[in-house]
């Protein structure tokens, strides 16, 4: 962390504070329900998902899980034996979280100028078979989470992913299937003016979080103004009545 903020600092970066990434993501995407009766935040990164479980209207329970959706790209490039880059091409135009609801006569090519291939062609409903396996192993790690935070039955909303690496096709129903609870996607809903179409998916949701990250930690504590913040609230009140 020092590293970074070093390194962030020597471009002319100023630090104001450092922000849990689960927690960013979970101030744009989660409601003030779901926080209050209970949700998992799910955020499949690239490396790292992490877990962070909500009830009450506070977190109570954390976790960072050393694998992403980056282990998925990894997978492809070992069994295809093609490059990290066309793994990654194959991941997000082809891949289906689960195996059953992808079909095995779409075949897709694969890329030719790797010679140890015998076959250049595998079936959609084959390559998902793979990345439904790492997927399941993610999900377990989460649920492990989830029973270690001890509240797992008042998790009324569920879980929410979020994150790139919720964006694989049917991540939906095969996140159902396994931790056989409510699942939503969690895109970010903020109020932040023009992020539609252009910061709206769930990749987007750990930075609208830091940006919106000042007004979420305030939110929580209205009596922390400043006496300037006080001045200005006043004179604001009094414009607004002339
Ligand atoms: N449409 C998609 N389908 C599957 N995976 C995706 C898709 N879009 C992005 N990803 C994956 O999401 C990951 C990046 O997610 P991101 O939330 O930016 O990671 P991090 O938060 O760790 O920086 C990458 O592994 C990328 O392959
Ligand atoms: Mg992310």
């Amino acid at each position: 962390m020092k590293n970074l903020v070093e390194s962030a600092e020597e471009v002319g970066i100023k630090i104001n504070g450092l922000v849990f990434k689960p927690l960013a993501a979970a101030a744009s995407t989660l409601s003030k329900d779901e926080t209050k009766l209970g949700v998992s935040l799910i955020d499949i990164g690239s490396t790292t998902t992490g877990v962070a479980i909500y009830n009450d209207g506070a977190i109570r329970h954390s976790a960072v899980i050393p694998i992403g959706s980056a282990s998925i790209t990894n997978d492809i490039a070992v069994m295809l034996r093609i490059s990290i880059e066309e793994a990654e091409e194959i991941k997000i135009k082809y891949a289906s979280a689960k195996a059953s609801l992808s079909s095995s006569k779409l075949d897709i090519e694969i890329p030719s100028d790797n010679i140890c291939s015998s076959n250049n062609k595998i079936s959609e409903h084959e390559l998902s078979t793979y990345v439904e396996a790492r997927m399941e192993e993610i999900f377990q790690l989460a649920q492990n989470e989830i029973n270690r935070s001890g509240i797992n039955n008042s998790l009324t909303y569920g879980a929410v992913l979020t994150g790139g690496g919720s964006q694989l096709r049917n991540i939906v129903p095969l996140a159902k299937e396994l931790l056989e609870m409510p699942i939503r996607l969690g895109k970010p809903t903020v109020n932040i003016q023009g992020n539609k179409d252009f910061a709206d998916k769930p990749i987007d949701s750990t930075l609208l979080g830091l940006l919106l990250w000042p007004y979420h930690s305030n939110e929580h504590k209205p009596l922390n103004r400043t006496i300037i913040s006080w001045i200005e609230y006043f004179k604001q009140i009094i414009k607004e009545f002339f």
